[in-house]
């Protein structure tokens, strides 16, 4: 099947041009002036739109087994949701439970996520530590095209990865070429403030974001900074919800140390006056980790996208529905913690960052995917619209509105954490492996269409690093 995307300005992340963009097969063969459409093409009409590369959500948790139930959205689903706001691939995440075999975890995920509608690759988490561990991150490097490892710095007594595990992990990873990944709160502290909470009466979601102030999360993310600048790894942060873990990152990243940063969309746009909703089903709904956070904190997020100390944007989609987040009713501490927000991301990022004047249409670009695809190794082939990558395509009208319901949206959760949101601008066309998948407002997808997607180890950053430490001055001794 080909396709001629038509009368277009493709937006990439480092220019703007207008061009035609023809497709054929699952790539793009095409980027140019009055291209010809061979016989049997579709052609669709993009005057007056966007071509830009599809969203890649970096941080995705479909069917996720989390605080004693699994998450409501699938692979399938929310693939689908995905497509119809413009993100056709997801990096989800592989969290084996402690002592659970690292490659049995792996196939399971892998199982689960083929009947994907669109791309998808895994981040694995390293939950616990033997020998078997350190040798199975080599298998997943070298034969399964893992290039990235996950470590919850919270979650105590279930995922959280202490600093033995982070020293043992990330040094691992160095010897590999891969990047190591952290979930950056302080577990003991969070735990703590949990128990002094709930033994002071405070049983309801009000107090979630109190047992998890900025403070800890600040903590988590210096040190994991430290460690990887002692053990000389490269470290990506995700979802930073403060500006005390946006300090951090600027500081090492202003040391030249390699340390990128990711920020959910909720993060940007969703304050914590949510937890203080007199509804337990909204204030709860909202129950995710880090919290949201006050006004100030957005602000400040907002500006570290700007300055690009911050380079990706996520969702963090974890999707929990009322009859499972009823769970704590009685007892924060068993919301099942996750929220959605996969098909709104783009949308919502557009209205309130290009909307705004806060970003270009070329720094939207780089924060909803090429980023993304250069800092996980995937790029050209996705997270960008030229000639031999991946036809992942998002056609974007500037002009179109719509209010984000979860009556019209298709995610499978009850409860959407942008209701009511009115936005300008969405996608009207979406395009997965060359085929149409959005058009006209429906879907048109394929059960087991998505594909897994390989990341080669990093010969660039390491490289550097071998050099850096080449040239590196002796350590000078006194006597
Ligand atoms: O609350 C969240 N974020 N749930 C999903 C797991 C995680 O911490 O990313
Ligand atoms: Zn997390
Ligand atoms: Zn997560």
């Amino acid at each position: 099947m080909s396709v001629l995307l038509r009368g277009g300005t493709v937006v990439n992340a480092d220019r703007s041009q207008r061009a035609d963009v023809l497709c054929d097969g699952s790539k793009i063969v095409a980027v140019g002036s009055d291209l010809d459409a061979p016989r049997g093409t579709t052609v669709v009409d993009a005057g007056g739109q966007y071509v830009m590369p599809g969203g890649i959500d970096p941080h995705t948790h479909m069917q996720l087994p989390f605080m004693g139930t699994v998450a409501s959205e699938d692979f399938e689903s929310g693939t689908a949701a995905g497509l119809a706001g413009g993100t056709t691939m997801i990096i989800d995440f592989v969290i084996p439970s402690p002592q659970q075999n690292i490659m049995d975890a792996y196939r399971q995920w892998r199982e689960w996520a083929e009947k994907s509608v669109a791309d998808y690759t895994f981040h694995v988490a390293i939950t616990w530590w033997d020998d078997s561990v350190y040798k199975d991150m080599g298998t997943l490097v070298h034969e399964h095209g893992v290039n990235s490892f996950k470590h919850f710095m919270a979650y105590k007594g279930a995922i959280m990865a202490d600093d033995e595990i982070l020293v043992n992990s990330f040094s691992r990873a160095l010897e590999l070429g891969a990047i190591c990944t952290v979930h950056a709160e302080n577990g003991e502290l969070v735990y703590r403030l949990q128990q002094q909470l709930f033994e002071k009466g405070m049983t309801g979601p009000e107090a979630h974001p109190l047992s998890r102030p900025p403070e800890c999360e600040g903590e988590a993310a210096n040190r994991a900074i430290r460690i990887a600048e002692v053990l000389k790894v490269p470290l990506y942060i995700v979802h930073n919800s403060c500006r005390q873990s946006l300090e951090a990152i600027t500081r090492a990243r202003n040391e030249g140390q390699r340390v990128f940063g990711e920020v959910l969309a909720g993060h940007l746009l969703i304050d914590d006056s949510v937890y203080r909703h007199r509804d337990f089903d909204v204030a709860a709904a909202h129950v995710m980790s880090p919290p949201f956070r006050s006004k100030e904190h957005q602000e400040a997020l907002w500006r570290g996208l700007q300055s690009g100390n911050l380079q990706t944007t996520a969702t963090d989609h974890c999707c929990f529905c009322a009859d499972q987040k009823v769970a704590g009713k009685n007892d924060f501490r068993l919301i099942p913690n996750g929220t959605g927000g996969i098909e709104n991301r783009m949308e919502v990022l557009w209205h309130h960052g290009v909307g705004s004047g806060k970003l270009t249409m070329n720094e939207f670009v780089a924060v909803t995917s090429t980023n993304a695809a250069q800092i996980f190794n995937i790029y050209p082939q996705k997270g960008s619209v030229s000639a031999g990558a991946d036809a992942d395509i998002v056609v974007w009208d500037p002009e179109a509105t719509k209010t984000i319901s979860t009556k019209t949206d298709h995610q499978n959760v009850d409860y959407n954490i942008f209701e009511g949101m009115k936005v300008k601008g969405c996608a009207s066309y979406t395009l997965s492996q060359g085929n149409i998948v959005w058009a006209d407002g429906k879907l048109n997808v394929k059960r087991g269409a998505g594909r897994y997607i390989d990341r080669p180890a990093f010969a660039s950053y390491y490289d550097a690093l071998k050099l850096q430490a080449k040239h590196a001055e002796p350590v000078a001794v006194k006597r």
